[in-house]
């Protein structure tokens, strides 16, 4: 297994030995001999990284975003690329998407500019129910964030582009589905992966079809919003709040004025974090079913969009 980590080197090193002792980790770049390693685990691989792997049957992203090994160049296009799913990843990224939901839902922030400014004053208290969270991108996180935001008797609507779903949820498809699910969206989680199909997905035409007065929250990928549009957006009031967890460009600059905008919510891109103990049994029981002629879980679908 050669590891290229996220800076955890040593603990992702443990949680194999707890799992699987009798596996070979070589932990990048110090990698001996490339032709005899068969599986990878990566986070953001530098070029080059796959030069020499001939024998690589499988690659595994640290992440549940697999962009950082897209675009890498090198990338061999035939060895099959297996996003991670793991439940405290999952967990981690419901907990930040639930907590901004009832923050702006529940109108905290406003809360929290009247403690600012010594000022009390009720503000009007709309049930769950009659509050739409629209989530964009209805796969393991975005079906995960359902079922809690039901619990909480939210109404709860999913956009994807091709049709699917568990039916668990009301769901949206396809460029002619996607002003409908627009226009109901309250609170608009932003789950997508970075895809040409889903760049700037979000500018100033697709934030209009909100209702004035809508919210958004990015724990995807910072290229799914054009920030610009996004600014406008929250300057005009037409959108009362965002949560940020990713950006344009990491780590946003200094000169950005999101930094300073009183109803924008930042964090650094840690809205959630894979696990190596869980992440470690899930990769061996994957190379076990996939040994015992079962297709590898969760592979990536190249060009098939969102
Ligand atoms: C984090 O950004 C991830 O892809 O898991």
């Amino acid at each position: 297994m050669l590891l290229k980590s996220d800076s955890r080197d040593q603990e992702w090193v443990r949680a194999f030995f707890e799992v699987m002792p009798d596996l070979q980790v070589r932990v990048w770049p110090d990698i001996g001999d490339p032709s005899e390693i068969n599986c990878a685990l990566l986070w953001g691989p530098p070029p080059g990284l796959f030069e020499g792997l001939d024998s690589l049957e499988v690659i595994f992203s640290i992440g549940a975003g697999v962009d950082s090994l897209l675009d890498c160049p090198g990338l061999p296009v035939t060895v099959p690329i297996i996003r991670m799913v793991e439940p405290e990843l999952t967990a981690g990224m419901v907990e930040f998407c639930l907590f901004h939901v009832l923050r702006f839902h529940r109108l905290m922030h406003r809360y929290q500019h009247q403690q600012t400014e010594r000022h009390w004053q009720d503000l009007p208290q709309v049930p769950a129910r009659e509050t739409t969270v629209g989530i964009m991108g209805m796969g393991v996180l975005g079906t995960a964030l359902v079922k809690q935001l039901h619990s909480l008797d939210y109404r709860v609507i999913g956009y994807r582009r091709q049709e699917g779903g568990d039916g668990t949820v009301e769901m949206f498809h396809g460029e002619a589905q996607f002003e409908a699910f627009m226009r109901q969206t309250t609170i608009l989680v932003l789950l997508l992966p970075a895809t040409a199909q889903t760049r700037h997905i979000i500018n100033q035409d697709t934030l209009g079809l909100l209702p004035s007065g809508g919210y958004l929250i990015n724990a995807g990928r910072g290229e799914l919003v054009d920030e610009g549009d996004l600014l406008s957006a929250l300057q005009s009031g037409w959108l009362q709040g965002a949560a940020l967890d990713v950006f344009e460009t990491e780590p946003l600059p200094q000169e950005s004025p999101l930094w300073n905008h009183p109803n924008v919510f930042l964090t650094p891109h840690v809205a959630s974090i894979t696990h190596p103990a869980s992440a470690c049994r899930y990769i061996a029981d994957a190379i076990q079913d996939y040994r015992s002629g079962k297709t590898w879980p969760y592979q990536v679908r190249l060009n098939q969009g969102y």
